[in-house]
């Protein structure tokens, strides 16, 4: 049977961390986006699933022409910040992306998952609610994890050994994943979407050197310690490797444009 996402999980981790959550938007990465998108093309009424406090979405809608801008996270807390920003044309919700009842058929003209998808084990269900949201010929963004970046697999590897040996806890009281996260593949994308008769418009896989400020390093000095050695071999090891590896093993970032047929 497939695994399915507990939800539980996710509430625990970004609500445990809300006073401390990442705000701050990376530049560099950001432009790195941003240039992967139409600044020409018009996205309607947008969706932001899994929006967090929305920071990522309301930037977007500072540089791209949107109509309006929802926001959906299963977080109450998360939906509060992002309706406290007050930002005119825009409306947080509450609720579950698995839920197809959430919104009504074909509302959306664009959706958007940035960093999002990798927190559902499988993705059929989250497809599927999200495709029957969008209008024909709608459009679905995506920014997430590349799980075939050589980076992401080590890294996927070592947290399931971390899992294996201290508990499911473990990942979320040192507040470094849930354990329904899966850097999924683009292979595994690809299957999905052809389900769904989703149509990549178009791919390109980017480097992200943004760090991970969720980590509660002062807590677990060990944690840290091991974290900061594996993090400077690694970026040595890296540097070789990209003279030798296609983006696709050795970048963290895969994003994609699909299309509604
Ligand atoms: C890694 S954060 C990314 C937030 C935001 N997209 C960003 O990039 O800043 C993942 C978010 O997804 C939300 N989330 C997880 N599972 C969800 C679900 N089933 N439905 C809606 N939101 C969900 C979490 O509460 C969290 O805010």
């Amino acid at each position: 049977m497939k695994k399915r996402q507990i939800k539980e999980f996710e509430i625990e981790l970004f609500e445990k961390n809300i006073d401390n959550y990442e705000e701050k938007i990376d530049e560099v990465y950001f432009n790195k986006i941003l240039n992967f998108l139409d600044k020409n093309q018009k996205y309607g009424v947008v969706l932001e699933a899994g929006c967090g406090t929305g920071s990522y979405g309301l930037k977007f809608m500072e540089y791209l022409n949107f109509e309006y801008l929802f926001g959906v996270d299963i977080s109450k807390k998360m939906i509060e910040k992002f309706n406290s920003k007050n930002v005119k044309n825009t409306k947080g919700i509450a609720g579950d992306i698995e839920e197809e009842e959430l919104f009504t058929n074909e509302k959306f003209d664009t959706i958007i998952f940035h960093n999002i998808l990798h927190h559902f084990p499988d993705l059929n269900q989250v497809i599927k609610s999200s495709n029957k949201w969008l209008k024909k010929k709608g459009k679905i963004i995506i920014i997430e994890p590349n799980g075939d970046s050589l980076q992401l697999i080590i890294s996927s590897s070592i947290r399931k050994i971390m899992t294996l040996f201290m508990g499911k806890n473990y990942l979320i009281k040192n507040q470094i994943a849930t354990p329904n996260e899966i850097n999924h593949k683009y292979s595994k994308y690809k299957n999905i979407f052809f389900k769904h008769d989703l149509k990549i418009i178009k791919i390109k896989i980017i480097e992200n050197i943004t760090k991970n400020k969720l980590y509660n390093f002062k807590e677990n000095k060990l944690f840290s310690l091991t974290i900061f050695t594996y993090g400077f071999l690694w970026r040595l090891f890296y540097k070789l490797l990209c003279l030798f590896l296609p983006n696709k093993y050795t970048h963290n970032i895969i994003m994609m444009e699909l299309n509604k047929i």
